[in-house]
C-alpha cells in the first residue's frame, strides 16, 4: 500500500450531517415524510448517526421547522439521532420527544456568535450552560460544534489561540465531544494540523475532537486527510454534499459522505457504509431538490451504467 496507513486511525466515525446541516440551508422547504425517508435511507446505507434536525426558533431557521413532526417518524431506527439545541426552550422542547443526544453550537469568533445566536461570544456560553448541565442529567450526550475555527467572513483569519480558548470553555461546560467547523470552507491542511496540535498541547485530544469541514474551495478532503493524521476519528459529512449555513453567506456544501467514504475505503479503512446505497439515497434526494448533487463520488458512480 504506498500510503503509510499506520498513520492513520483503524476506524473512523462518520456523523452524518445532511438532514440537518444540509437541508437547513435549502430555500424550499423539505417536506417532512421526504426528510424522514431521507434520514430511513441514510440509516439503511449503514450510517450510524445521523444529525436529524434542530430545535432552534422557527423563525430563525423555518426549514427545520418541523422538527416535532419528524423526531417521531423516526422511533425504531438503528441509527443515533442528534440534533442541535442552542437554549434552554430548544432542550425543552428536545427532551419531550425523548431526544437523548444534543449538540450546542458556539463560534470561535464575535460576529458569527451574533449572526448566528444573536448572543456575544460570553453571552452564548452562558446561553449553552444550562443546557449542557440539564442534557447531561437527563442522560443526554451532549456534542460542542465550534463554528469559524479558520477563518470568518467579516474577521478574516481566525488566530489558532482564540479557537483553543473557546474550546476550552465549551469542553469546561461539559461537552463531551467537540466538532471543529470551518463554517466557510478556507481551512487548508497545514492549518488543520496546526490547530490540532494546538488543542493536543492543552490536552484537548484529538479522541475528543471531531471535524467538520465545508467544501467551499475544494479543501475538505484534503483537510480531513490531515485531521486523520493527527488521530481523529470522528468526521461529519453530508450526504451528496447538500449543506452551508444560512447565517454565514459563504458557507457552501459540508464535505460529501460519498467523497469521504470513497478515499476510507481506499486507505482500507472500513466505515459500514454501502457507498453504492449511499449514492442512489443522494441521487434521489437530489431529484426531490431539483439539482444534481455537487458530490464527485456521487456523479461518477451515478453516471457508470
Ligand atoms: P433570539 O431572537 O435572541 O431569541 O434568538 P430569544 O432568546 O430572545 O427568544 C425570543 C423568542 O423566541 C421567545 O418567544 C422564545 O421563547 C422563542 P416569546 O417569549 O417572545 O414568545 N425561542 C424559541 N422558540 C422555539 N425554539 C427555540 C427558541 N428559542 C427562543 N429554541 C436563538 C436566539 C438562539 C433562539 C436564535 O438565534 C436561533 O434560533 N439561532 C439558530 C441559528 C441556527 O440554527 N443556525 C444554523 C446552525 S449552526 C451551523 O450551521 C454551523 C455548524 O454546522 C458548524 C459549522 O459549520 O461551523 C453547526
Ligand atoms: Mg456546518
Amino acid at each position: 500500500m504506498p500510503f503509510p496507513s499506520e498513520d492513520i486511525p483503524d476506524r473512523v466515525r462518520i456523523h452524518e450531517v445532511g438532514p440537518r446541516d444540509g437541508l437547513q440551508n435549502e430555500k424550499a422547504v423539505v417536506p417532512t415524510e421526504v426528510k424522514a425517508e431521507f434520514i430511513r435511507r441514510l440509516a439503511a446505507s449503514g450510517l450510524k448517526t445521523i444529525e436529524a434536525t434542530s430545535f432552534v426558533h422557527p423563525k430563525w431557521v423555518p426549514q427545520l421547522a418541523d422538527a416535532e413532526q419528524l423526531m417521531p417518524m423516526l422511533s425504531g431506527l438503528d441509527a443515533r439521532l442528534p440534533a442541535l439545541v442552542p437554549n434552554e426552550r430548544g432542550l425543552e422542547r428536545a427532551l419531550a420527544l425523548g431526544v437523548d443526544e444534543i449538540a450546542v453550537f458556539g463560534s470561535a469568533t464575535e460576529s458569527f456568535a451574533k449572526a448566528n445566536l444573536n448572543r456575544s461570544v460570553d453571552e452564548s456560553l452562558a446561553m449553552f450552560e444550562p443546557v449542557v448541565t440539564r442534557a447531561r442529567d437527563a442522560g443526554a450526550q451532549v456534542r460542542g460544534y465550534l463554528s469559524m475555527c479558520f477563518g470568518d467572513p467579516w474577521e478574516g483569519p481566525v488566530p489558532v489561540r482564540q479557537v483553543v480558548q473557546v474550546a476550552r470553555r465549551l469542553f469546561d461546560l461539559g461537552c463531551t465531544e467537540l466538532s471543529l467547523g470551518d463554517t466557510i470552507g478556507v481551512a487548508t491542511p497545514g492549518h488543520v494540523t496546526e490547530l490540532l496540535a494546538a488543542l493536543h498541547e492543552v490536552g484537548l485530544t484529538a479522541d475528543r475532537l471531531a471535524v467538520h469541514f465545508h467544501d467551499t474551495y475544494g479543501q475538505a478532503l484534503a483537510n480531513t486527510l490531515a485531521a486523520l493524521q493527527s488521530g481523529v476519528c470522528t468526521v461529519d459529512a453530508s450526504a451528496g454534499g447538500l449543506g452551508g449555513c444560512p447565517y454565514a453567506k459563504s458557507a457552501t456544501g459540508n464535505l460529501a459522505t460519498e467523497d469521504l467514504v470513497w478515499m476510507l475505503n481506499g486507505l482500507g479503512i472500513d466505515t459500514g457504509v454501502d457507498l453504492d446505497r449511499l449514492t442512489a439515497t443522494s441521487v434521489w434526494m437530489a431529484a426531490h431538490l431539483g439539482r444534481p448533487s455537487p458530490s464527485r463520488t456521487v456523479r461518477a458512480l451515478s453516471h457508470k451504467e
